[in-house]
């Protein structure tokens, strides 16, 4: 099976990114499923039910999110309409939405889609590695073809322990949040598929794809600056291309993908259809 995990999409520069080459990528990387992170795509803070309909038209399957779902409070009524919008798995008990999904493709094959929130440096929540064990023990590959985890976490060093700790039981387990992308994709030894961060899919001329100068301005002076606004220039595509064994589940490749505005381009390194990036 081939996946793709888009990271966070942020603001307008983000989503024109992701739904201008969400086609061409969709048929030339073969691809059989589309995640993307959409936390901060309504102008940088949360998501709305408008927003989820054009990234569903352009060809993304399914939407996570993170610590900003709730940051547009109409998705607060929205989401336990929508399936494929997911929220983290381990939000208190009785929060709406879900954190997972299984999701059948056209020809049959089923794939588990998991979202997950890490703690450190983050909202006091629920035990993400508890109830990810708790997920797989009643979802395990085999019951379904693979499992993709987005695990949307500050510290590398618990979401390499989440990569770790689902080593062997899922297909991938890739981080978003730091709307930076990493470059340690790699296959774990039992099998998975990591990458730290897939990185955001918005504007790199910006800190985290909020205007630099008032961004910076919050470091240089001891108070409070102007509220942030998101950047609008042109914006990198930044995702993770998974492919997996069918019979296993488990991860064949990893390889990161970048795609447009400022930075250096990566294109997977996979028999495609067609000419690569641009
Ligand atoms: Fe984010
Ligand atoms: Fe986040």
């Amino acid at each position: 099976m081939r996946l793709l995990l888009c990271g966070d999409i942020v603001g307008r520069a983000g989503r024109t990114v992701v739904i201008e080459h969400m086609p061409r990528l969709r048929r030339e990387l073969r691809l059989d499923f589309v995640v993307a992170n959409g936390e901060n795509a309504a102008h940088g803070f949360g998501i709305t039910d408008t927003i989820c309909a054009e990234l569903y038209a352009a060809g993304v399957d399914v939407i996570t999110t993170g610590n900003h779902v709730w940051d547009k409070r109409e998705i607060i009524s929205y989401i336990d309409g929508d399936p494929r919008l997911l929220r983290p798995i381990n939000f208190p008990a009785g929060t709406p939405g879900k954190g997972h999904g299984v999701f059948s493709l056209t020809d049959g094959r089923k794939l588990l889609v998991v979202n997950a929130m890490a703690r450190l440096f983050m909202d006091a929540i629920d035990d993400p590695f508890i109830g990810l064990d708790k997920l797989l023990d009643a979802h395990p590959l085999g019951a379904v073809n693979a499992i993709l985890v987005d695990f949307h976490g500050e510290a590398t060093s618990e979401k390499m322990s989440m990569g770790h700790f689902c080593d062997g039981r899922v297909s991938a387990v890739i981080g978003t949040h730091s709307h930076v992308p990493t470059a340690d994709a790699q296959i774990l030894p039992n099998g998975t598929a990591y990458q730290t961060d897939a990185g955001m899919c918005g504007d790199y001329d910006s800190v985290i794809g909020m205007q630099k100068e008032a961004a910076v301005l919050r470091f240089v002076r001891k108070m409070p600056g102007e509220r942030l606004q998101v950047a609008e220039g042109a914006a990198t595509l930044c995702a993770a291309f998974v492919e997996t064994d069918d019979a296993t589940g488990l991860a064949r490749r990893i390889a990161p993908l970048r795609l447009g505005g400022r930075l250096t381009a990566h294109w997977p390194e996979v028999e495609t259809v067609g000419v690569a990036a641009s």
